[in-house]
């Protein structure tokens, strides 16, 4: 019997084939870890092929587009993609494909599932307002064994709570002013199940900033209701408001308005200017009494040199009555000597025994 080389070879090659088809079967592609992966942490996928073909290049996809594509040398290894998954990756499926010298072959999917937490506000975007009530809310996909979610506020731990795996944790906050800027974020403690290393325990949530919108209050620090004015001295009201977003100010009841916090003050002016300040947030108005007053500075003025000239004149009366006086005593002694009683009559008759002796002698001293 001869072995007829046109018979065997058909042989050969189909049973070659069926090898081969078999081993392709075996392309397969895992990740170096079971169960979720946590968000931004490293992870490798390996794509196996039997080391039986030849493959010559490998490409990698993630959904349906190539991510990756490397040539493999002679010398097998197995080929390895290095991925950092995110949020958005949650569910995401990765295949590898290798160019063999059957032929293209692929693996199968594998789709991956991501570890993270969230935190959003409920029914609500951009800037929150002042004493309203809102939810926050915190997320935690693919987690069926946290055991407590923590709220943060700044740096500081505001609320804790157990969790339901029914519920998805939530947090009420009524914002003030003070709040501009907070930021809050949840954490999530993990019940280290075999996923999780023990140092992953607590994953958190990225920061949510709160922008709080509030109405303007109208500081009345500077700004008394009633404010007198000097006729003829104008005066500068300045109304200075708070408010966020930052509020417009105008005065009103003046004639012509003004726009700005300035308002300068005559005695023509209305009596009544109201400030109004207003945001979209809301207004707030305050109400100012001018009240016009007289300058008194001339007028005082005037009774202080009226009162001085008085005075002087009564200066000037009584001491020319007091060097007459004085001359009477002087010529008085030579004629008579007269009882300090009689002087006192003689001099004016005023009732003031005492301060008139006083004075007698001291003329006495003074004119001998
Ligand atoms: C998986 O691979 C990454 C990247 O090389 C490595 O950091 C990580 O420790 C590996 N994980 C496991 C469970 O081996
Ligand atoms: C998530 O990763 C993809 C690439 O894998 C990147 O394009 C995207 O910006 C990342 N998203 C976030 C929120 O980091
Ligand atoms: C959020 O708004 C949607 C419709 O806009 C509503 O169906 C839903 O009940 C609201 N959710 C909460 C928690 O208020
Ligand atoms: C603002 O709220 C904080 C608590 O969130 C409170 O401690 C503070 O007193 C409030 N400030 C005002 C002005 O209401
Ligand atoms: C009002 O203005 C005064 C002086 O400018 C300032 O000291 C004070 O802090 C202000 N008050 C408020 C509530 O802004
Ligand atoms: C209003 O007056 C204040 C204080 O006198 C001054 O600092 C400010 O610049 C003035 N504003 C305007 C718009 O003139
Ligand atoms: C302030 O003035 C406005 C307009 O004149 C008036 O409607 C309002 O009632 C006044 N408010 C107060 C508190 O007096």
């Amino acid at each position: 019997m001869t072995l007829r080389l046109d018979r065997i070879l058909p042989i050969c090659l189909i049973l070659d084939l069926m090898w081969q088809l078999l081993a392709l079967d075996d392309i397969s592609i895992n990740l170096n870890h079971s169960g979720p992966v946590i968000e931004s942490h490293q992870y490798r996928l390996q794509c196996h092929i039997p080391n039986v073909v030849q493959a010559t290049s490998v490409k990698w996809y993630k959904r349906q587009s190539l991510v990756y594509q490397e040539t493999l040398s002679g010398n097998s290894k197995t080929p390895e993609l290095t991925i950092v998954p995110n949020r958005t990756d949650d569910g995401v499926q990765y295949r590898c494909e290798a160019e063999l010298n059957v032929g293209l072959r692929s693996s199968k999917h594998i789709s991956i599932q991501v570890f993270y937490v969230s935190i959003t506000t409920v029914n609500h975007t951009g800037p929150v307002i002042e004493s309203h009530q809102y939810r926050l809310q915190c997320h935690i996909p693919n987690v069926v064994q946290a055991t407590s979610v923590k709220w943060y506020k700044k740096q500081s731990l505001v609320y804790q709570e157990s969790l339901d795996i029914n519920k998805t944790p939530e947090l009420t906050i009524v914002p003030n002013r003070t709040d501009d800027g907070a930021q809050y974020r949840c954490e999530a403690e993990l019940n280290a199940g075999p996923f999780v290393p023990q140092r992953l325990k607590q994953l958190t949530s990225d920061l949510l900033s709160i922008t709080v919108h509030f109405k303007p209050t109208i500081n009345g620090t500077n700004l008394p209701t009633k404010v007198p004015v000097f006729r003829g001295y104008p005066l500068v009201l300045v109304c200075e408001a708070e408010g966020n977003p930052k509020p417009t100010v105008s005065w009103s009841q003046t004639n012509p308005a003004v726009n700005g916090g300035n308002l300068t003050i005559t005695e023509l002016i209305s009596q009544n200017p109201v400030c109004t300040a207003i945001n979209i947030v809301g207004s707030t108005s305050r109400n100012i009494t001018v009240v016009p007053t007289e300058d008194y500075l001339p007028l005082i003025a005037g009774l202080v040199a009226v009162t001085v000239a008085i005075i002087s004149v009564i200066f000037v009366f009584i001491f020319s009555i007091y060097y007459k006086t004085a001359k009477t005593g002087h010529y008085s002694l030579k004629d008579a000597k007269p009882s300090p009683q009689n002087g006192n009559i003689a001099q004016n008759g005023k009732d003031n025994p005492l301060h008139m002796k006083k004075l007698s002698q001291s003329d006495i001293l003074a004119y001998p």
